[in-house]
């Protein structure tokens, strides 16, 4: 038998900048209220269950595996987190599947309200199809898919958000002024894929959020 992990002590050590990720995803959730998130390459990444009710985790890695495997641990640290972030209540679905999610997940088009990309890969190019329009994505470009993302008319560019000391702010003013390349030369889908990094923008916020575009 494979021994158990100290779930709460594994966190700790993979929350470098403790509660860092607890503060963006509290911004996050002043701005939109989403009823299902999505969130591939998550690794042990738990902070959206601390203000949503209903997240899918999807990673590759196997200690992510085993960390999720430990369901009941789990859910334990999620409660304890949002005891402390004010965002009692035990009602809530936390879900992690084992897997590519470049592969066809069971996940029905259309059905998530927001999509979670940070720092593993294009999670835009594989996972869009199950956004709902009208739906988020969460996205930095770390790994270019933010700027991947800008690409794809199907979204438009709906906050920024920014971070001072440690403070995450949900930002819609001036977003013309995103986005914009430092040196002239828009990405471009090949040159991204190429890099698998953001091209340097005039602006750097911690993340973007896109809104994908409602169609009819
Ligand atoms: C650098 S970590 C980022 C984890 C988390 N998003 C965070 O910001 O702390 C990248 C994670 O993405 C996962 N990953 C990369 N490609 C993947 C894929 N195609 N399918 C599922 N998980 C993937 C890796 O296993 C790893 O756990």
């Amino acid at each position: 038998m494979t021994p158990q992990l100290d779930v709460a002590q594994f966190h700790a050590d993979y929350d470098r900048h403790p509660d860092d990720r607890i503060h963006l995803f509290a911004a996050v959730a002043d701005f939109i209220e989403p009823a299902t998130v999505l969130y591939p390459g998550s690794y042990v990444d738990i902070a959206p269950s601390v203000f949503f009710d209903d997240v899918h985790y999807i990673d590759l890695d196997r200690r992510a595996a085993k960390f999720f495997g430990q369901a009941t641990d789990v859910r334990r640290l999620i409660e304890e987190k949002r005891r402390r972030a004010g965002r009692g209540g035990t009602d809530f679905e936390v879900r992690f599947d084992h897997g590519d999610y470049q592969a066809p997940l069971d996940i029905a088009d259309g059905s998530v309200e927001l999509l979670v990309s940070l720092y593993a890969g294009f999670i835009s190019e594989s996972c869009t199809r199950y956004l709902a329009p009208g739906g988020h994505l969460l996205v930095n470009d770390s790994h270019g898919d933010a700027s991947m993302a800008s690409l794809d008319g199907g979204y438009e560019l709906a906050a920024a958000v920014t971070s001072r000391d440690g403070r995450y702010r949900v930002t819609t003013e001036n977003l013309d002024g995103y986005l914009v390349p430092k040196r002239g030369e828009p990405p471009t889908v090949d040159g991204l894929h190429e890099s698998g990094r953001g091209v340097a923008y005039t602006k750097s916020p911690t993340a973007y959020l896109f809104r994908r575009i409602e169609v009819g």
